[in-house]
């Protein structure tokens, strides 16, 4: 990975330095810096991490320049057309794409962890009914870590197996009952002669007294959808796992972190602010408005579901969220639906807008992804526990990748400190306790 060439860092006052520079498989080179401090006494500050490396990581690669993306090196195109979701857990658990016999056991192991305790149905009562289903995932995936304590022994790769398939097992049954729990409906126990994703549609939206028979084209789409969201590198969610691992705390609480961070509008909460945003422009005629609004510095409002960190081309998954969002309205039959015509107005302005051009903003996953999801019948509110769904995967591969790496720390940025300088407490306060 040591390249031959060199960074040599010349700093006034002082010896030239020498950084290996270190060359990735795909991808930009990076100066190894980790001498930095001991050789000159100063940091780099890189606040938003804008050209800063966190990690090694042999799981996901973006090109964002080409729009690509890959899992394990297969490109993610590839694996939406030829795979179901649960392929894809294996692929980034593993490494490998499952065979027959591995399939049929992965699958088998996860059916048989898709019960929650009982006791864990008993902690939702505690969350108001309109609780944001995001609040109380937080609250119940941080407390899967009091009902399987054995996940405690990290060192341990047949834990971090368990721990994993278990995690995957339950993030349905417990985003269903989230959804259960609001509608004061009664929680529905999984049924695991159905798929995955099957199983998740019947756990959502069955009841105890009709029978439900989950749509095939709806679980395809579904199930996309959890493949195009199930890992993205080194993204503020995945980042925030990793931190919170770092320090050695336990899986559960790491996802629940990853959870809280996901929540944000800027990150997975795109999707619900996306939609959100389409209700409140309401109508075609208000498009301009709305762009006009999004190009003026002194307005905060952005256009939700536009721009990327990485993507500066096109974001792959919004490519095929976008073919997967006309599959379901045509079986929907919502062809005409106001929002998708509005979305597909405010997509056809913007991408032609010299201000989205020049700054490379196009749709990114999250524009389509509450059309599709509403269109299936998911409220808004459960759109990005959704996304957390699929994205406990990448999170969990993740997190085990780094503490596995031989060179992993504890994760502890600096800071360029801007406060007021040192100074002693004026003889006026004295402590009277
Ligand atoms: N609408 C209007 N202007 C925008 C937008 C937008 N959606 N996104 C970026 N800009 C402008 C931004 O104001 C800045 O302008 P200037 O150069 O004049 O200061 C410029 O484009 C660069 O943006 P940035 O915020 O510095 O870029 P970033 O890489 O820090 O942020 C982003 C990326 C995704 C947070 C941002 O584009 C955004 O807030 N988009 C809307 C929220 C959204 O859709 N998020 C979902 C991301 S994809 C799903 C996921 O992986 O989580």
């Amino acid at each position: 990975m040591t390249n031959e060439r060199k960074a040599t860092l010349t700093i006034e006052g002082q010896d030239p330095v020498e950084f290996s520079i270190l060359s990735p498989v795909h991808g930009n080179d990076c100066i190894d810096i980790r001498t930095l401090a001991a050789k000159t006494g100063m940091f780099t500050y890189d606040s938003g991490f804008l050209s800063t490396a966190a990690c090694q990581s042999k799981i996901t690669f973006i090109d964002g320049d080409k729009g690509e993306l890959l899992y394990r090196g297969y490109p993610i195109e590839q694996l939406a057309k030829h795979c179901n979701f649960l392929d894809v857990a294996y692929l980034l658990k593993h490494g490998e794409l499952p065979n027959a016999k591995e399939k049929q056991e992965f699958v088998a192991i996860v059916k048989k962890h898709t019960m929650v305790h009982e006791q864990m149905a008993k902690f939702y009562q505690g969350f108001r009914r309109d609780a944001h289903p995001m609040a109380v995932m937080v609250g119940v995936v941080g407390a899967l870590s009091a009902f399987y304590h054995e996940a405690e022994d990290f060192s341990d790769v047949e834990h971090r197996n368990i721990s994993f398939n278990r995690i995957v097992a339950k993030l349905p049954t417990i985003v269903a009952m989230a959804y259960k729990y609001t509608m004061g409906e009664p929680f529905m126990y999984p049924r695991n002669d159905l798929g995955y994703t099957a199983n998740f549609m019947y756990m959502m939206f069955g009841n105890p007294c009709e029978k439900y028979e989950p749509n095939p084209v709806l679980v395809h789409a579904l199930d996309t959808i959890f493949t195009l969201h199930a890992d993205h590198e080194q993204n503020a969610s995945t980042s925030t796992v990793r931190l919170a691992g770092s320090s050695g705390a336990n899986p559960y609480a790491c996802i629940s972190a990853g959870i809280g961070c996901l929540w944000g509008p800027a990150h997975g909460g795109a999707n619900e602010a996306c939609l959100n945003m389409l209700e409140e422009i309401g109508d075609v005629s208000r498009v301009p408005e709305y762009i006009k609004r999004a190009k003026d510095k002194n307005d905060t409002f952005k256009l939700m579901g536009f721009g990327h960190r990485v993507y500066k081309n096109f974001d792959p998954r919004a490519k095929l969220m976008r073919g997967i969002c006309a599959e379901v309205l045509k079986e929907q039959g919502l062809e005409n639906d106001r929002l998708f015509k509005l979305a597909m107005e405010l997509e056809k302005i913007a991408l032609e807008d010299e201000y989205f051009i020049e700054k490379k903003l196009y749709p990114n996953v999250d524009f389509y992804s509450g059309i599709v999801q509403k269109a299936i019948g998911i409220p808004t509110t459960m759109f990005t526990c959704i996304f957390a769904l699929a994205r406990t995967v990448g999170w969990m591969v993740q997190w085990e990748e780094m503490i596995s790496d031989p060179e992993f720390k504890i994760g502890r940025p600096r800071q360029l400190y801007t406060g007021t300088p040192a100074r002693d407490v004026p003889p006026i306060h004295q402590r009277d306790d």
